[in-house]
């Protein structure tokens, strides 16, 4: 059996930056209200000609440098996103065509915040078994799409953003060590976009109704979110047969500063050990992890052999950890 592990990455952001201060011109908030309660400060809006492929694209050729690879030595492509370019083909098809991919499979993934870490499962999956040897995983959300800058409880927190990273063998002792994914459908209604499926498919009505925006019932989000991602966290070290004193950069979904803090106080780690860019960038739901670890591996942030813990929550609800030494 192989090891998998990351060969490169690489991350596009939007260049427009939303301020705290440009929110207050459009609802009712604060710049002091998003910072006590979020811990953000700014987040990206993708302009008006950019999709969810053309940002993956951008971060898919960096990362393809990074690792050393052409486009045409991938033999599968996962993109994990809730914002894609359309319904149908999938995003993961359009960035084949652009990427010029020709030969591999491509399809997208969707477990919102959690699908990079789901991705990066199934790609490791595929690797360990032999199924492929480079797999092109990217988390990529243009959520601006699907905000409603009427309502301040989602339009504060979420923000544009896109990273992506080529899997591949690796040497051990790096590569991942373990992982644990999870679902609970009960809480569906808890983050979702009502209209636009074919529960409710788009129509004059829904438009007018703001039913093709995210709605969330953020209060009750947050409690499940903290216990889970402790639980998950917990539980991926187990399988390792490490604990949390073996960690040496924990980098959680950016959800909200709190929850972050809250995982990070249960879980017992010092701050220097978490990574954090949520008042930069805000939420960008699936692209949040990874955008963090192309930081991360850019900046120097994380050294070869440092033990990485992943933890994610999101819509569904979904959540999941991923252990990785670098
Ligand atoms: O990405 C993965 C999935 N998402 C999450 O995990 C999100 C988790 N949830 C959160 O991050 C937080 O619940 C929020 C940031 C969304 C909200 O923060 P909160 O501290 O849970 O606020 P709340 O919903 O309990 O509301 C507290 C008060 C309310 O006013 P009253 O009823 O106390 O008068 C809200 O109406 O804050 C008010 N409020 C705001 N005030 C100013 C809610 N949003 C805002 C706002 N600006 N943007």
């Amino acid at each position: 059996m192989c090891v998998a592990g990351v060969l490169g990455t690489g991350s596009a952001l939007p260049e427009k930056v939303i301020t705290n201060a440009d929110l207050e011109k459009l609802v009712e908030t604060s710049d002091q209200w998003i910072k006590d309660r979020t811990g953000i400060r700014e987040r990206r809006q993708a302009a008006p000609n950019e999709t969810t492929s053309s940002l993956s694209v951008k971060a898919a050729r960096l990362a393809l440098e990074r690792a050393g690879i052409k486009a045409t030595d991938l033999d599968l492509i996962i993109c994990s996103t809730i914002s894609p370019d359309m319904p149908l083909p999938s995003t993961a098809a359009l960035i084949q065509r652009e990427l010029g991919a020709h030969g591999c499979c491509a399809f997208d993934l969707a477990a919102a915040c959690s699908g990079f870490l789901f991705g990066m499962t199934v790609a490791e999956q595929f690797i360990r078994t032999g199924a492929s040897t480079r797999v092109l995983v990217i988390g990529a959300e243009l959520l601006s799409r699907y905000l409603d800058y009427k309502d301040r409880a989602t339009c504060v927190i979420f923000g544009d953003g896109v990273a992506a990273a080529v899997f591949g063998r690796v040497e051990p002792p790096s590569g991942i060590l373990a992982h644990e994914l999870h679902t609970e459908g009960q809480y569906a209604d808890h983050l979702f976009i009502p209209a636009g499926g074919t529960a409710m498919p788009a129509s004059c009505q829904t438009v007018e109704q703001g039913s093709h925006f995210i709605k969330m019932r953020g209060n009750e989000l947050f409690k499940v979110a903290v216990r889970n991602l402790e639980d998950v966290s917990r539980k991926v070290l187990e399988k390792a047969g490490l604990t949390t004193n073996d960690i040496d950069l924990f980098i959680p979904h950016q959800a909200n500063q709190r929850i972050t803090e809250a995982v990070r106080e249960r879980l017992g780690l010092s701050s220097e050990k978490v990574y954090s860019n949520i008042a930069r960038i805000g939420n960008t739901s699936s692209a949040s992890i990874p955008i963090c670890l192309d930081e991360c591996a850019q900046t120097g942030r994380l050294k070869k052999g440092d033990l990485v813990l992943m933890s994610a929550f999101g819509a569904g609800v979904t959540w999941g950890a991923v252990l990785m030494r670098w």
